[in-house]
């Protein structure tokens, strides 16, 4: 293991799990059995993710992040943490989460530097608990579109609200972005856009599409869909999509969950109209963020095979691999 894994269990950070105060209130607990008791796995991963960005707290400043994950996600990634880190584990759980929110942070901020306008809207398809719009200071001229479904948004403007109740937590509540809406909608059905124009969104506006988390969770229709709908999106203003795909061996993880892959979205997104494809898979000089060393990990080994290797050769494991991927377009601009 390198210096840096080395050095984390003597980091306060993963000795002790300290929950927020809030979620021993009253209201937050309700709010928080309600999710558990009443919503399905598909919204209840807005939750697990919340606890990574939380619990990964020395890369990622989220300080909403464990209040909207709840105590039960928080626990459960925590002992798996220290369960890792006892057992000198190459990959710690919660890495890949890291690195991928990390990635999108960077990606998102130097596309925005790339628009010639300084004004531009951000769109988070399956937004769950991201609190983006509160965090990063580079949305300050973006209008910030936050859709997923209604019971979902319902739930996290109510832990907001309960953070702004809160003396302490209010401090956190600041908008970093010009401007935040959450659009309740499905974005398997048909008027998902409509929604979001009825919201403010504005077809011939700058936009950034950010799909973190969210297309494997769709059928290969639907996520065919949504993504066509964004690439037509090109043609009328300059457009950047931010998604990460499961290549097929991931799927098979939960094949309940998980639907839609792409083996090579490089090129599966040209053939639906965008002009540029940028692929990276986490170990990758723009995905790691100092966190892969070992070179034996498992990142840094399914790098080293090529990618249409579907079974490990040393084990015959299947090849899971996450891509993070930028495609770009402008009415400018020609497919290639
Ligand atoms: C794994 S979470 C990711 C949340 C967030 N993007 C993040 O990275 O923390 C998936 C989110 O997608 C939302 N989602 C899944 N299917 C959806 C759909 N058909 N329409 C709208 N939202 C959906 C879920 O409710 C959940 O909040």
């Amino acid at each position: 293991m390198s210096d840096q894994e080395n050095a984390l269990p003597e980091d306060p950070m993963w000795s002790e799990l300290k929950l927020p105060d809030l979620l021993s209130t009253e209201t937050v607990r309700e709010v928080h059995a309600t999710i558990e008791h009443k919503w399905d796995p598909l919204q209840r991963s807005a939750c697990q993710t919340a606890a990574g960005r939380a619990l990964w707290k020395h890369l990622i400043h989220d300080p909403l992040a464990g209040l909207l994950a709840g105590e039960s996600y928080l626990k459960s990634l925590y002992e798996k943490i220290k369960k890792d880190r006892i057992n000198n584990a190459r990959e710690v759980s919660g890495v890949i989460l890291a690195v991928r929110t990390l990635w999108f942070d960077s990606k998102l901020e130097a596309a925005l530097k790339s628009f010639n306008s300084k004004e531009a809207q951000v769109v988070i398809l399956g937004a769950g608990m991201d609190a983006r719009a509160y965090r990063l200071s580079c949305l300050k001229d973006s209008d910030v579109f936050e859709v997923d479904f209604a019971e979902v948004l319902q739930v996290k403007t109510t832990l907001l609200q309960a953070a702004m109740d809160s003396t302490y937590e209010r401090q956190h509540l600041t908008l970093k972005a010009k401007s935040l809406r959450r659009v309740a909608a499905d974005i398997r059905d048909d008027d998902w856009l409509e929604k979001l124009e009825i919201s403010g969104f504005v077809p011939e506006k700058n936009t950034i599409w950010i799909l973190e988390g969210i297309l494997y969770y769709l059928s290969h229709p639907h996520a065919m869909q949504v993504l066509k709908i964004i690439a037509e999106k090109c043609v009328l203003t300059p457009t950047v999509l931010l998604a990460d795909f499961m290549n097929q061996p991931s799927t098979t993880l939960s094949s309940s969950i998980f639907h839609f892959y792409s083996d090579w979205p490089d090129h599966l997104l040209p053939s639906i109209g965008f002009s540029r494809v940028e692929l990276s898979q986490i170990g990758d000089p723009d995905a790691h963020f100092g966190l892969m060393h070992d070179p034996l990990n498992l990142f840094n080994k399914l790098r080293s095979l090529p990618r249409s290797v579907q079974l490990n050769p040393d084990d015959g494991t299947p090849c899971c691999r996450l891509y993070l991927v930028q495609a770009s377009g402008s009415p400018n601009q020609t497919i290639l």
